[in-house]
């Protein structure tokens, strides 16, 4: 039997990047799939190739109106909600000073109010079942900060307060909250900022390379870990922030010590 079979998932930002990769593997583990996000025909193009496993509906993760219409969608075509992925996630790059408090507010109003309109949505249902697993898509950058990302950083540290004051509201409900925090995603996030990153070229470099595994974290590896949450596989953890990152949380990696 696969880990997911008779399973039914939302994943939210699932027209694309990670979210896109994470519908495909909870469908690759037997789960039927609701993928959600504001960009329509991309999603309706992911779930058409998923097949029957999978749909689509319209969500902007901060309006609790489409939340509802999302619970009330999943809910009349399977009859339960066991999986929320929270993923969908918007970047700012940008110092403090250069941030506008709109540009803030609208980053922190989708990584962190969107995950927490979307515990509430479903919470009922999985309360009702008494199971269920939430997912969350946050980032090293909420593990370890960074310069000239601060309401992005603000928004993923402050996600995983969320999961875990979640974690331990839920659990004698059955339901775990958990936070995947990678180091990487969909290149296209940084769409609006490219052209000066093509320009820092050796640093961005250095920030994939100088890790105890170096390169590029892939889509399937963050989907992964999302799986392992999402299943029984991982059954007693809850409040977990688990950095999919080649070790870049462990730690400082200076090549030359290896030589030593
Ligand atoms: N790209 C990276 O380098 C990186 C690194 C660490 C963590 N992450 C996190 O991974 C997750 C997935 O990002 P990705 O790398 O696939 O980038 P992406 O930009 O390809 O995906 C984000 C998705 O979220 C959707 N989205 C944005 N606002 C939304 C809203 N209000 N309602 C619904 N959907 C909305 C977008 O349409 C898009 O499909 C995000 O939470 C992101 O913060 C990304």
């Amino acid at each position: 039997m696969k880990a997911l079979e008779n399973r039914t998932a939302i994943v939210t930002g699932a027209a694309r990047g990670a979210g896109a990769a994470i519908a495909r593997r909870l469908v690759e583990a037997g789960a039927h799939v609701v993928l959600g996000d504001i960009r329509t025909e991309a999603g309706e193009a992911v779930a058409r190739e998923l097949g029957d496993a999978a749909s689509f509906i319209p969500l902007d993760v901060t309006r609790e109106e489409d939340w509802r219409r999302t619970v009330e969608h999943t809910t009349t075509l399977h009859g339960k909600i066991d999986v929320l992925v929270n993923n969908a996630g918007r970047l700012h790059i940008g110092t403090i000073l250069n941030t506008t408090a709109e540009q803030a507010r609208t980053v922190v109003d989708v990584n962190l109010i969107g995950p927490f309109l979307g515990i509430r949505a479903v919470v009922p249902t999985m309360k009702a079942q008494q199971m269920g697993s939430i997912v969350n898509v946050g980032s090293l950058d909420g593990l370890i900060a960074m310069n000239g990302i601060a309401a992005y950083a603000a928004s993923k540290w402050g996600l995983r307060g969320l999961v875990k004051s979640a974690a331990l509201e839920l659990g004698r409900d059955g339901i775990r909250v958990n936070t995947v925090c990678p180091a990487g995603g969909n290149p296209e996030m940084y769409g609006p900022w490219m052209e000066q990153l093509v320009g820092m070229m050796d640093e961005m470099l250095a920030y994939t390379e100088d890790r105890g595994i170096p390169g590029e974290v892939s889509l399937e590896a963050i989907a992964d870990a999302v799986v392992f949450f999402a299943s029984d596989a991982s059954r007693l953890c809850t409040g977990v922030d688990l950095p999919v990152d080649g070790g870049a949380h462990a730690g400082t990696f200076l090549r030359g010590f290896n030589e030593f």
